[in-house]
């Protein structure tokens, strides 16, 4: 195992390119079983997850090759999926167990195959995270779900149909799962109370340039023309606004002055307007967006949110933040039950902090001490990982697998910007 070992104080200044976004390229991936011709996606980060999603691909029947050479190791690189045939339609629990967005290949597999047997999923621990959702969408094109033994088998022998989807609250993935299979169903589906979360506009951005017929993209309404087949395409990976974010909130608890290379502004409006109320400055430039210290970190109020909201990944984030700023802030977390895991650890580096149901009220403190602390899920280490930036003294956070799920390079990322941090086997 290993353990980020930082020592906090120092003032991050300079540049950091923003890698591909792995909440894309997840589902990216996944649109490669929908087609026996292959998908190059490029700017593709280098993450567990996406080593993951490869395995559990390659299970299925895809062959996963490395286009090309590159010399900095920091630019994303290029992959081709190539599924001519599907081997096996079962994603077994031995893959799926570690990452929830496994489920995605449930969808594009009933929809190519008439069948898919996918285990139930786990992922990070941040409540409990049913799949209902995605088993009624596919329920309204026709499939039949039944539940055995801790795997979801989901028929359609004559192929999925056409339907009308309303979800009943906003899910990032239900509204993925559908799009892929819709695209190969007979006739028209509607989905209604779609997410509209900037990936799912990448996502169909994607599927449309594999010959899928998708309107709506980015609005509540999805309308999908279902064809015969889709064709291989080239396609590059949207920036990750999560990671953006994340260095946006270290630039600022540091007093630094950050350029976020390749950052995209307008799928962060709610995470740039926050940072500007809690004192920082957000500049605009061609190719990303720069955000530096203005004195004190102020206090701020949040509520999560589905896209264009606040984001819920961003929300341990700015609680490291809010644990510095002068006055109090209120935090509210409003899409998943269980997601102040890193409450606690960030009290034991002296944040003040107050949980009352699905709120937190932060009480600035003047410093954070340094401590070891025990990451939970991959954005609650992140805001360890921030605390610890500004903490006196030297602060690990253990269990370091958390944010190798999510984060490319993260300590040299960090390193280049002046952070004193390493990775250290334990
Ligand atoms: C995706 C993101 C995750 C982010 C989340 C919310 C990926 C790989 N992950 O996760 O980083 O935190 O969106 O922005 O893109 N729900 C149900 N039934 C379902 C599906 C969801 O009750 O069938 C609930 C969830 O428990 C949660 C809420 O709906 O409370 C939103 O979840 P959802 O948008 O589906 O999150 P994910 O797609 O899993």
């Amino acid at each position: 195992m290993e353990k980020l070992v930082i020592t906090g104080g120092k003032r991050l200044s300079g540049t950091i390119r923003i890698s591909g976004a792995k909440n894309a390229a997840l589902p990216l991936m996944c649109t490669a079983l929908l087609t026996d011709k292959p998908v190059t996606l490029h700017n593709l980060p280098r993450l567990a997850d996406i080593t993951t999603l490869s395995d559990l691909l390659n299970h299925i029947g895809t062959t996963v090759t490395i286009v090309g050479r590159r010399k900095s190791n920091v630019v994303g690189r290029s992959l081709t999926f190539d599924t001519p045939e599907i081997h096996d339609t079962d994603a077994p629990y031995d893959i799926v167990r570690k990452m929830r967005a496994s489920i995605l290949v449930l969808g594009p597999l009933v929809a190519r195959e008439g069948e898919a047997v996918v285990s139930l999923p786990g992922g990070c621990a941040i409540g409990n995270r049913p799949i209902d959702l995605h088993l009624k969408a596919l329920e309204a094109l026709g499939a039949k779900i039944e539940i055995q033994e801790g795997y979801v088998k989901a028929t359609a022998p004559g192929g999925l149909k056409g339907g009308n989807v309303r979800f009943p609250f906003v899910s990032v993935g239900a509204t993925e799962n559908i799009l892929m299979a819709a695209t190969l169903a007979h006739g028209t589906t509607t989905i209604e109370n779609a997410a509209r979360e900037p990936e799912i506009a990448d996502l169909a951005a994607c599927l449309n340039s594999m010959g899928a017929k998708i309107t709506g993209a980015g609005t509540e309404t999805l309308t999908v023309e279902g064809v015969e087949k889709l064709h291989g395409t080239e396609y590059t990976v949207m920036p990750d606004r999560v990671e953006a974010g994340s260095y946006a909130v270290a630039a600022l608890m540091t007093r630094g002055d950050v350029f976020l290379e390749n950052a995209n502004p307008d799928h962060m409006q709610a995470v740039l307007d926050t940072l500007q109320e809690a004192g920082g400055i957000v500049e605009i430039e061609e190719n990303g967006i720069r955000v530096k210290a203005n004195g004190h970190v102020k206090g701020f109020n949040i509520v999560t949110q589905p896209f264009p909201g606040f984001p819920t990944d961003m929300q341990a984030q700015f609680m490291a933040l809010a644990a510095i700023a002068d006055g109090a802030s209120v935090i509210t977390e409003a899409i998943f039950e269980n997601r102040f895991m890193h409450v606690p650890e960030l009290t034991r580096l002296g944040a003040d902090i107050t949980v009352t149901g699905s709120s937190a009220t932060v009480r600035g403190v003047k410093s954070l001490r340094a401590a070891p602390v025990m990451a939970t899920d991959l954005r609650a280490s992140m805001s360890l990982a921030l605390a610890g930036l500004v903490a006196e003294g030297e602060t690990s956070v253990n269990r370091l697998y958390h944010l190798d799920r999510g984060y490319e390079h993260l300590e040299e990322k960090f390193r280049q910007v002046g952070a004193a941090v390493e990775r250290v086997a334990t």
